[in-house]
């Protein structure tokens, strides 16, 4: 994470540019996910460097869980994965044999998921799993995987963590479950962590615990992160990047700063609006209407139109790509084309 301070509306004080000399851990270029025949993620392309938090934000059903399941090739075997390029340090994960994945995942990569019941055995106790993913990837003894196992626990906040080594998942609660699932995507020490939605089944206290510690595994070891939230307040206090998802499609991508003191796509604005504030009437919030269309049913022109405070009548056949706006910043709206509405169009939906 890039040494600055943000505030909610997005100014930052400092960033220097730390991208210029950091490895480029994750390279993912027009990743594409279909079931079968039906298209779920379209193009989706990022880099992420070392050190550096990417976040992903889009309401539920937009395909955030879909794309970092194909990059750990974790989708059920009707899935079919496409990209021009999707790189691990260089590496071609494309090409990349499952014997190779197995080696790659839970250690270099790793995930947080957003259900720790996927990630968790319920037959084996927690200290067993973390014991035996260590052991796995690193070959060190069991009495050594066992303390790391603990030091993991205790790092994600888990009180007791010699006894609760001993639990096994069903044990536990929802939020110490989450929070060992963590300790183990953690455990050994990975360059580059997906976080699907890490914090949203924790209590605020815990949930700013885990982010100060994937803080501090940022600044220690330069892991960069992928951070998968609906909650815009974690996008601006973590996230240097942000690539905003609605529908299968990335329609906004520009520093996290930008996206909050200036979006350019009608959905971000829509997704700002809606953040609750101390001062406002929290009973007159502001929410898009509407719903994601799912997959097979999207409209026939831009995806976001049926719900756009903005949209016009050439928005009902428009298919916008995504295009730079501004410098470093990329939208997705046919606003942004350069495209002069004629006068009679003007808000005539
Ligand atoms: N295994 C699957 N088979 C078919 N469709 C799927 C499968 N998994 C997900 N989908 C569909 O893909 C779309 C994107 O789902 P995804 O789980 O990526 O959404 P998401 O952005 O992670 O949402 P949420 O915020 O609720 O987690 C949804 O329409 C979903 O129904
Ligand atoms: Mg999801």
């Amino acid at each position: 994470m890039q040494t600055s301070t943000r505030s909610r509306t997005g100014t930052a004080t400092e960033t220097p540019d730390r991208k210029a000399d950091a490895t480029c851990l994750l390279d993912v270029r027009d990743l594409c996910v279909s079931f079968g025949d039906l298209p779920i993620v379209n193009g989706v392309s990022f880099t992420l460097h070392e050190g550096e938090v990417v976040g992903i934000v889009g309401e539920s059903g937009s395909g955030k869980s879909v794309s970092s399941l194909a990059i750990m090739r974790l989708l059920p075997r009707q899935a079919r994965i496409t990209a021009s390029r999707l790189e691990f340090m260089g590496e071609d994960l494309l090409s990349a044999s499952e014997r190779r994945y197995e080696e790659l995942r839970g250690a270099a990569i790793s995930m947080i998921f957003q259900e720790p019941m996927t990630a968790l055995n319920p037959v084996l106790t927690v200290g067993e799993q973390i014991v035996e993913t260590v052991r796995r990837h690193e070959g060190v003894s069991r009495r050594i995987a066992r303390q790391r196992a603990l030091d993991a626990l205790g790092r994600v906040g888990i009180p007791a963590a010699a006894q609760r080594l001993d639990d096994y998942p069903h044990q536990m609660s929802g939020g110490m479950r989450q929070r060992a699932m963590i300790a183990m995507a953690l455990a050994c020490n990975p360059r580059v962590l997906i976080a699907d939605e890490p914090t949203t089944a924790l209590d605020v206290t815990i949930q700013a615990q885990i982010l100060e510690l994937l803080q501090d595994l940022q600044e220690e070891f330069r892991m960069g992160t992928v951070m998968i939230t609906h909650d815009l307040g974690v996008v601006s206090s973590f996230t240097d990047r942000v690539m905003i998802m609605y529908a299968g499609q990335v329609v906004e991508d520009a520093p996290a700063q930008n996206v909050f003191s200036g979006p350019r796509h009608p959905y971000t604005e829509g997704l700002l609006a809606s953040i609750p504030s101390s001062e406002e009437d929290t009973e007159r919030l502001y929410a898009i209407p509407g719903t994601v269309p799912p997959p097979f049913d999207l409209p026939p022109g831009c995806r976001f139109e049926p719900r756009c405070s903005d949209a016009r009548p050439p928005c009902r056949t428009a298919r916008p790509r995504l295009i730079a706006c501004g410098e470093d910043h990329m939208a997705a709206c046919i606003r942004n084309t350069g495209y002069t509405f004629p006068e009679d169009m003007n808000g005539g939906r």
